[in-house]
């Protein structure tokens, strides 16, 4: 099993269109799959979940189509918050959380709060983020913790103030929805993950797709790097 999956839920517009329903509608469907999704990592003991719901580029959108999102947002975790702790689910937003209206940064706040001493799956919502941003706020935090420092930085120093330096690195990422790309999402920690694209949209998206994708993940040889035959051990390593 991968002990984390990061998601791209992408498709919810033209599943929506395909309907001839309004955009939301899609966002709406989206929703009830995060649900399927945390029940299914539940299930299968996956240890972080981490799912790309807004980008950093997502605001140049319809600015109706952007406030119903906050919108849902707001109602999913004013509804989810009690039932995911007492799953045992710790949840946390990552992103640029200070452009979002104060009552949904209380929210996002007491959330986490709430939920800040369960460890049976941790739940990670990427809400106005970007990866770009990440590294450069990350940048921008290493070097005013040690302002008389000057060169030789490595990554080692860097990675403690990226958004997801609590978690391992994505051992595999899923992006629904068709398009082959990142999209600005977890730059730096996607650098070694098993990627699989799939053309369902996200709100057709299930289980058993699920259970494909974690097949897929588990045929794959990690290298890292190194050769085949180190990794199997055989005497010409
Ligand atoms: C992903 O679905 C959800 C968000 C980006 C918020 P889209 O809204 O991008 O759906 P498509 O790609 O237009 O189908
Ligand atoms: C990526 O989806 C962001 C989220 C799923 C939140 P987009 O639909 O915004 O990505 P692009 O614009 O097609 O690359
Ligand atoms: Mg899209």
């Amino acid at each position: 099993m991968p002990k984390h999956v990061a998601v791209i839920m992408d498709g919810n517009g033209r599943w929506a269109k395909k309907r001839f329903l309004p955009r939301v509608a899609g966002h709406v469907k989206g929703v009830e799959l995060v649900r399927e999704m945390v029940r299914a990592c539940l299930e299968r003991g996956i240890d972080y979940l981490t799912l790309f719901a807004f980008s950093s580029e997502n605001w140049r959108r319809p600015q109706e189509e952007v406030s119903l999102l906050m919108q849902l947002f707001v109602k999913a975790l004013e509804q989810e918050i009690e039932k995911l702790n007492s799953n045992g689910v710790r949840l946390r937003v990552v992103g640029d959380l200070q452009r979002f209206e104060p009552r949904l940064q209380l929210l996002i706040q007491k959330g986490e709060e709430k939920t800040a001493n369960n460890t049976r799956l941790n739940l990670t919502i990427a809400a106005n983020y970007g990866g770009r941003w990440d590294i450069m706020q990350g940048l921008n935090c290493m070097l005013a913790a040690q302002p008389e420092k000057s060169g030789d930085w490595t990554e080692a120093d860097l990675e403690p103030w990226l958004s997801m330096s609590f978690a391992p690195e994505p051992d595999l990422f899923i992006r629904t929805g068709g398009e082959e790309r990142i999209s600005n999402f977890l730059l730096w920690q996607l650098a070694y993950s098993e990627l699989y694209f799939t053309p369902s949209l996200w709100p057709d998206f299930n289980t058993l797709e699920f259970d494909k994708a974690i097949a897929s993940y588990q045929q794959r040889e990690r290298r890292f790097g190194r050769t085949s035959e180190q990794l199997s051990g055989k005497p010409d390593a």
